[in-house]
């Protein structure tokens, strides 16, 4: 990301969960000070998984890919989630205070029918899948991993979208009694989709993991997962979703455009400035692999860029 190198993980360097569950540390800077994080999260419930909470049963899915899913410990351990912290280990060590219940998602903007979804209502809107998807990172360091969750599309027809509606924003939570308060990007986390790419069939809701609901750290209760997109697309813990008609500016973007276009499609052939894209190393993987055109999902949704530069909007 902005201020990241691709990575080059060992399997050696993934946080054990052992250390995550054990851990309460969040050395991140608040406020310009340089206050270590220790003593603010005393008292805080602990960040080790109570029993999993299964969410069964899944209907299979058409689009799961069939590759080696990234081991649970390694998909939980290893994130980005920067407002609990810039490294990878952080959020499993920090994002535990985040209380995920009671959780409204409010769906508003250019809509026939706005509304707020609690997160048992969005729970019951359709089917829960298992999407086996791959996560291409911008960094270019991929994952397999087994999602929980169903079409965002079920849900964005529930409002009625409007025809002037084009864009589709995400919009986090963002607490800054318990996140990082150093403006490393501009809070709340904000996403967008284009209407078109966020109705498509591969864009999930998604609420779950490995059959269990979604660990903090993943982005509970409830984060969108875009599989041709880079990963940072796919915004965690959200709050709101508005439909616009004019492209929104992401947090990314507005850290840094000529790094993080609005699109952000995966593809080996547009390189970030300061790397390659064509590569990517599996987690858990000594030697890198080719990265694939839009993720390897070119044949979804290839058609939804017809005719489009995609140098230029990149
Ligand atoms: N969403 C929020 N709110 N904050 C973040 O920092 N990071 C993004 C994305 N969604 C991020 C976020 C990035 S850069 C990636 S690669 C993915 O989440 C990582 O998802 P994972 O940790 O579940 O693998």
């Amino acid at each position: 990301m902005l201020i990241r190198r691709p990575a080059d993980i060992a399997p050696s360097e993934i946080t054990p969960r052992a250390l995550f569950e054990d851990r309460r540390r969040f050395l991140q800077t608040l406020s310009g000070g340089a206050v270590a994080g220790a003593a603010l999260w005393a008292g805080f419930p602990s960040t080790a998984r109570a029993a999993p909470q299964k969410l069964a049963p899944l209907t299979p899915s058409p689009f799961n890919v069939k590759e080696d899913k990234t081991p649970y410990k390694a998909v939980t351990t290893y994130n980005n989630f920067y407002e609990f912290g810039t490294d990878k280990e952080d959020p499993a060590a920090n994002a535990g205070v985040m209380a995920t219940r009671p959780w409204t998602v409010k769906v508003e903007g250019l809509v026939g029918k706005p509304r707020s979804f609690d997160i048992d209502e969005i729970l019951k809107l359709a089917p829960l899948e298992e999407r086996i998807y791959r996560l291409r990172c911008v960094e270019a360091w991929s994952m397999v991993i087994p999602w929980v969750g169903f079409p965002l599309a079920a849900l964005l027809k529930q409002v009625e979208p409007q025809g002037s509606a084009k864009y589709v924003e995400f919009i986090s939570h963002y607490d800054p009694k318990i996140m990082l308060r150093r403006p490393v990007l501009d809070w709340p986390y904000r996403e967008g989709l284009r209407l078109d790419e966020a109705m498509h069939p591969l864009t999930l809701l998604t609420v779950g993991l490995y059959g269990e609901v979604l660990p903090n750290q993943n982005g509970a209760p409830v984060r969108i997962v875009v599989p041709w997109k880079y990963g940072f697309k796919s915004a965690k813990s959200i709050v709101t979703i508005r439909l616009v008609e004019r492209e929104p500016v992401s947090s990314w973007t507005q850290a840094n455009a000529a790094e993080y276009g609005f699109y952000s499609n995966v593809n080996p052939n547009v390189d970030h400035p300061r790397w390659t894209q064509s590569k990517e190393r599996r987690i858990g993987e000594f030697s890198k692999r080719p990265t694939l055109m839009f993720n390897g999902y070119a044949d979804q949704v290839a058609r939804l860029y017809q005719g489009m530069d995609l140098q230029k909007y990149y």
